[in-house]
């Protein structure tokens, strides 16, 4: 079903979405029209001058009232009804769904695909298959709009958003930024390419098309970055005096000092590297250095910290029997540091991309202690 003036109908909840649209502007212009014909209406008949019998005026009327509120009421109802449905499926992305990355800065697009290919303003899918989108702005506010798939998401700064959309129709789709962002906002957009399954596996296959000799996964970025930033020093794969592993992390549960718990989703983590601070897990102390956002040197890109991201979501439960004395903890089991010691506070490790260089501040050897003597009771 297709309506004159609206963007194809190009995703499975398109149509719901229209329905609802156009179900909302059905009543409205339904009751405007009632409304202002019925003034117009009495506007003439008892105009000033006019001779109309102006005896028996109503004071009340009971069974209208009621009408016109237990009516609307009704009605109200039932547009949630049909609302809610499309709602949830809107905001809800099936689990198995193929997971993209969105980086919106001015003025493109960038997108990377899990497998490492990278796209500017061009986002190439398969049809018939449920497609999310993490995404998250490096500057100020954009929205991203695929009108024709009915997706329209706000991308912020500092923090992760999603979206999901399955296509219905290989074609091509116009892909805008729907958030006034600056000089070039009007051209801040792109396609989006539907493609048949067969030609996306190609198409993947082909590197997208182009000629990268590199092809690093975004778990790839984060595992080179774990072992230059020497995250690995402190977040082994096992618990140590610095601070917690992040072995399995993903998905837990955390108490934190402050007595409240957070679950260790993908926001929660890049807020433990943007600003380490904010949320410290019970039993450590606010130790670690911040790694703030941006371009150049001594800066995370927000790519670079979505592979982070991705990489720490990797690391599964190496050692769930471990002891809790951390002296005795080793990293032997670290894909990238291999078995190193776990007393290196001054552990030089590749500093290429080391924003302001890692250094956990340095205590007294008492401070390390009392540290030590309250074990994370999360684990
Ligand atoms: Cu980005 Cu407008």
């Amino acid at each position: 079903m297709s309506f004159p003036f609206a963007p194809e109908q190009a995703s499975t909840y398109a149509l719901d979405v229209d329905l609802i649209f156009y179900l909302l502007t059905g009543l409205t212009v339904l009751f405007s029209v009632i409304v202002l014909s019925l003034m117009l209406f009495f506007a003439a008949r008892y105009r000033r001058g006019s001779r109309v019998s102006r005896k028996n005026a109503s004071t009340g009327n009971i069974p209208m009232e009621l009408g016109w509120s237990i009516g609307p009421l009704i009605m109200g109802c039932f547009v949630y009804a049909i609302a809610a449905k499309p709602f949830t499926y809107v905001y809800r992305p099936p689990a198995d769904a193929m997971e993209i990355f969105v980086i919106g800065k001015r003025w493109m697009w960038h997108i990377q695909h899990t497998n490492g290919i990278r796209e500017n303003n061009e986002l190439h899918v398969p049809v018939g298959r449920a497609v999310k989108l993490t995404m998250i702005s490096q500057d100020v506010i954009h929205g991203f709009s695929v009108p024709a798939f009915r997706v329209k998401r706000d991308v912020l700064p500092g923090r992760y958003n999603t979206c999901w959309f399955q296509a219905t129709k290989p074609g091509k789709y116009h892909l805008f930024c729907t958030e006034y962002c600056g000089d070039n906002h009007s051209e801040m957009g792109g396609w989006v390419y539907v493609m048949e399954p067969a030609d996306f596996q190609q198409w993947m296959a082909n590197n997208g098309n182009r000629e990268i000799a590199e092809h690093r996964t975004l778990a790839d970025i984060g595992a080179n970055l774990y072992e230059t930033l020497g995250c690995a020093n402190c977040h082994g794969s096992d618990d140590n005096v610095h601070g917690p592993s992040l072995y399995g992390l993903f998905g837990r549960k955390r108490n934190l000092t402050n007595g409240t718990t957070v679950v260790a989703d993908d926001d929660y983590i890049r807020e433990s590297i943007v600003n380490p601070h904010a949320k410290i897990v019970a039993g450590y102390q606010d130790i670690m250095q911040d790694y703030p956002v941006g371009d150049g040197p001594g800066f995370l890109s927000e790519e670079q910290i979505l592979g982070l991201v991705a990489y720490i979501k990797t690391l599964g439960i190496v050692n769930p029997t471990a002891t809790t004395t951390p002296e005795t903890r080793t990293l032997k089991n670290h894909p990238t540091i291999g078995a190193k010691p776990t007393n290196n506070t001054t552990t030089s490790t590749g500093a290429a991309q080391k924003p302001g260089g890692h250094a956990p501040a340095a205590e007294p050897a008492t401070a390390l202690r009392a540290a030590n003597a309250i074990v994370d009771t999360t684990r």
